[in-house]
């Protein structure tokens, strides 16, 4: 008897929304029922999950189109997304294998969205990519896309933030609707920039309603397309906004090895690079971002070739003028490496790096008796 009120119950419901609610919240709520009645009938779960599943597929971006229904602020006629509709990567990111693991994790959950609905577990819907400027956060995201096959919607709030902040929700709301209507990744880039804002007393209001619509954004997003958002400062987000996201990934700088691993890469297939001069370079660039430090080795590259092609010297002349920026410490660790290679005379080595020639000879005494 009770079972059989239950079961009207969800009936009434299911009637309500399939004649009165939207085509989304009907999707929600078939699905939750799926879960409820794989307990008593796994034949009929199957056979909602298979309606579910076989949906019209919805429409993909990439169609042209649907370009013309690109969501723009109303005054600028501005786009408000960028739309990747094929990610590309040129270099795969170096990352930590956590970091690369998790990722994997994302996509394969994703390839078994209805199993997983099946048991009541979900994939995750939101993630949140935290960490310092550089360090492959937005790269990642691509890679996510590109990994899922999927157009990647780029929402960069400090752009919108900044000009058109009293539009700001509405544009927001705006890029949501779309990106729901279609399946694809929605990358909210510099969420931060919302927090940010803050300070600044006479807008606090306004900022409260944007908040609130990203919260009801961010509640309302489906369970089957995947949102990622990037961040310096987590610490900045409003705590509700950050419990939205059922994954948070921490991108740290480079570590020691990588930083090695990012030059050795940028220079691959150019100049074989000596294991000297490589560790003294990655000790020059150790507390770098990423692409800082890609930065600065395609500018060694550009001198080589400007000054005639002679890697070394030039590396010589970038590692002279980066020694003012060292510890002493430091320029003590890059005499011992060109002293114990026997890269340079003892002359030289403290004319490049300002170490003494004494203070070598000792460090190099001290070296062979250990
Ligand atoms: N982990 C990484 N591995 C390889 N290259 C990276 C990495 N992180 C950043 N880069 C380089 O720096 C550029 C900018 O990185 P990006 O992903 O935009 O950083 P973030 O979004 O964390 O600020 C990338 O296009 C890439 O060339
Ligand atoms: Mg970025």
């Amino acid at each position: 008897m009770e079972d059989i009120k239950i079961l009207s119950k969800e009936i009434v419901q299911l009637a309500r929304l399939s004649l009165t609610g939207s085509r989304k919240d009907l999707e929600f709520y078939i699905r939750r029922l799926i879960r409820k009645i794989q307990k008593w009938d796994t034949a009929a779960a199957a056979e909602l999950a298979e309606i579910v599943n076989h949906l019209p597929k919805r429409s993909s971006v990439v169609r042209s189109n649907e370009i013309d229904s690109m969501p723009v602020d109303k005054d600028t006629r501005l786009n408000l997304l960028k739309v990747d509709p094929n990610p590309f990567i040129e270099n795969e990111p170096i990352l930590l294998d956590r970091i690369t693991s998790e990722l994997d994790d994302i996509v394969a959950e994703r390839a078994r969205l209805e199993e997983l609905l099946l048991a009541g577990a979900e994939a995750t819907k939101a993630v949140l990519f935290v960490g310092p400027p550089g360090v492959g956060k937005s790269l990642s995201a691509k890679v996510l896309a590109r990994n899922l096959k999927l157009p990647l919607l780029t929402l960069d709030l400090s752009a919108v933030m900044s000009s058109f902040l009293g539009r700001t929700g509405s544009n927001i709301r705006n890029v949501f609707d779309f990106a729901k209507s279609s399946t694809c990744v929605l990358f909210l880039d510099e969420l931060d920039s919302i927090a940010k804002k803050r300070d600044d007393s006479a807008e606090v209001g306004e900022l409260k309603r944007l908040v609130t619509v990203l919260l009801q954004e961010l509640d309302a997003w489906p369970a089957d397309n995947l949102i990622i958002a990037a961040t310096n400062h987590d610490e900045l987000l409003d705590p509700a906004v950050w419990r939205r996201f059922d994954r948070i990934i921490r991108f740290p700088a480079p570590t020691e090895s990588q930083v090695t691993e990012i030059i050795k890469s940028e220079l691959s297939g150019w100049k074989q690079v000596g294991p000297d001069l490589l560790a003294v370079l990655a000790l020059l660039l150790k507390d770098q971002s990423h692409s800082e430090i890609i930065r600065e080795i395609k500018n060694l590259k550009k001198t080589t070739i400007l000054k005639g092609g002679d890697f070394d010297s030039a590396a010589e002349t970038y590692i002279a003028l980066a020694m003012s920026k060292l510890t002493h410490e430091d320029r003590i660790n890059v005499a011992n490496i060109l002293h114990r290679t026997g890269r340079a005379s003892q002359r030289k080595i403290s004319e490049l790096t300002g170490v003494s020639r004494d203070t070598i000879r000792k460090k190099a005494d001290l070296g062979s008796e250990a």
